[in-house]
């Protein structure tokens, strides 16, 4: 194996401790020319950080991002922090010649994207942002077949992701409810994702038309429960898009999807066939083709786990011994790894980062305005 790739994360709630778990794990399974060195986990407190790092399996502890992402001994940085500082991390870690590998969505607005896009094309650096649904085995299959041809033209995509963790009225106003810190709602945090997902299977989106929704608008603050604030993002989004290639879709999210947890699903219909995928049943595909016999015609399910015919699985279990969700996360970090060692730009990179927040961003402005709005 070649010399390491030392990295920094920024960041280490949630998304923090499912790259870190990529970063352990992805030596182990794949054979990256330049395995990871995790290096150093930077957060805001000390006390938590230094914790984290020795949980999560990092060498060293940081306060000051500034700081990490100016060492000479660090080649990447990932940005796993809430939007409101992506773009500041990400420009300040270009300059500095690292790889910028970030969380989505790439900013809170596109102005902010484009100054990221820019600045890792200026210092000629690779860049990625994690949308890890792409690198489930199924969508990478679903993929395949749509460029094999196989389900004919494309006719609709029919993206739902839906949650419901919000549901409760006094849930406490988290960052993600607040504007300025995550930029929008369930249209940024999770939209986001099947937007992407549209525009790697279908194609461009060149006009939208859309409504957001904040039901509850008033919620307990975090530290002072007894005190309510502004809710200032949307609880739910729906929008209907139309492709480049002709086809018309609708993606549609909400964390007040009562009973729905992380449903992400997608069906798409062409002339020669169709295919549903929902990450609560990620191993899965369904599949159907007008050109079956039509005796047995139907939807199928297809356990997507075989090593011979499904991508990434044969680096770890024998068909049917299933994967779950951190697995996509080590996908996104083994190509990103190999695109490092190739010196390519990997997708999805800031370029997608940036056509998914105009895509958004149209989005928001066809609620706001009850019209379609070219992207
Ligand atoms: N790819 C996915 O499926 C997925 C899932 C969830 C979240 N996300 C994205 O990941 C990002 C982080 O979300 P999360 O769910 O991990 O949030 P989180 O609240 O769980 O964690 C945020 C982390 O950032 C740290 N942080 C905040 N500001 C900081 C600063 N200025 N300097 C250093 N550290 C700082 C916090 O201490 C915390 O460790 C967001 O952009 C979110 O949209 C992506």
């Amino acid at each position: 194996m070649a010399a390491p790739l030392n990295v920094a994360l920024i960041g280490y709630a949630f998304m923090g401790r499912a790259h870190s778990n990529a970063y352990r794990q992805v030596a182990r399974f794949f054979n990256p020319k330049h395995p990871p060195r995790m290096k150093v986990l930077c957060g805001r407190t000390a006390k938590n950080v230094k914790a984290a790092a020795e949980q999560l399996g990092w060498e060293e502890a940081a306060t000051d991002w500034r700081e990490v992402v100016r060492r000479k001994d660090i080649d990447i940085v990932d940005i796993s922090t809430p939007g409101d500082s992506h773009a500041e991390i990400a420009i300040e870690a270009a300059r500095n010649g690292k790889v910028v590998f970030c969380e989505k969505p790439l900013a809170n607005t596109v102005r902010e994207a484009e100054q990221m896009l820019a600045a890792v094309k200026k210092a000629g650096v690779i860049h990625m942002i994690c949308h890890n649904y792409r690198r489930a085995p199924a969508v990478m299959l679903a993929k395949e077949l749509i460029e094999s041809g196989k389900l004919g033209k494309i006719y609709h995509y029919r993206g739902t992701y839906l949650q419901d963790w919000i549901v409760d009225p006094n849930f406490p106003l988290v960052w993600r409810l607040r504007k300025e810190a995550a930029g929008s709602g369930a249209l940024g945090d999770i939209a986001s994702h099947s937007l992407d997902l549209a525009r790697f299977l279908v194609g461009e989106i060149t006009e939208v038309t859309a409504a957001l929704e904040t039901f509850v608008k008033q919620r307990p603050l975090p530290d002072n429960p007894k005190k309510k604030g502004r809710v200032t993002v949307d609880d739910a989004s729906a929008a209907v898009v139309r492709f480049q290639n002709g086809a018309l879709g609708t993606i549609e999210a909400s964390r007040f999807a009562t009973g729905r947890k992380n449903y992400n699903r997608f069906e798409i219909n062409g002339s020669k066939g169709s295919i549903v995928f929902n990450l609560e049943r990620m191993n899965e595909l369904e599949v159907y083709l007008t050109g079956d016999d039509p005796a047995v015609q139907g939807f199928h399910t297809i356990m997507v786990t075989d090593g011979d015919h499904h991508p990434y699985v044969r680096h770890w279990w024998p068909a049917g011994h299933i994967i779950g969700y951190e697995h996509t996360f080590v996908h996104t970090v083994y190509d990103l790894l190999e695109a490092v060692a190739r010196d390519k730009v990997p997708t999805p990179n800031f370029e997608d980062g940036v056509k998914n927040q105009k895509v958004l961003a149209a989005m928001e402005k066809a609620a706001a305005t009850k019209r379609w709005v070219k992207v």
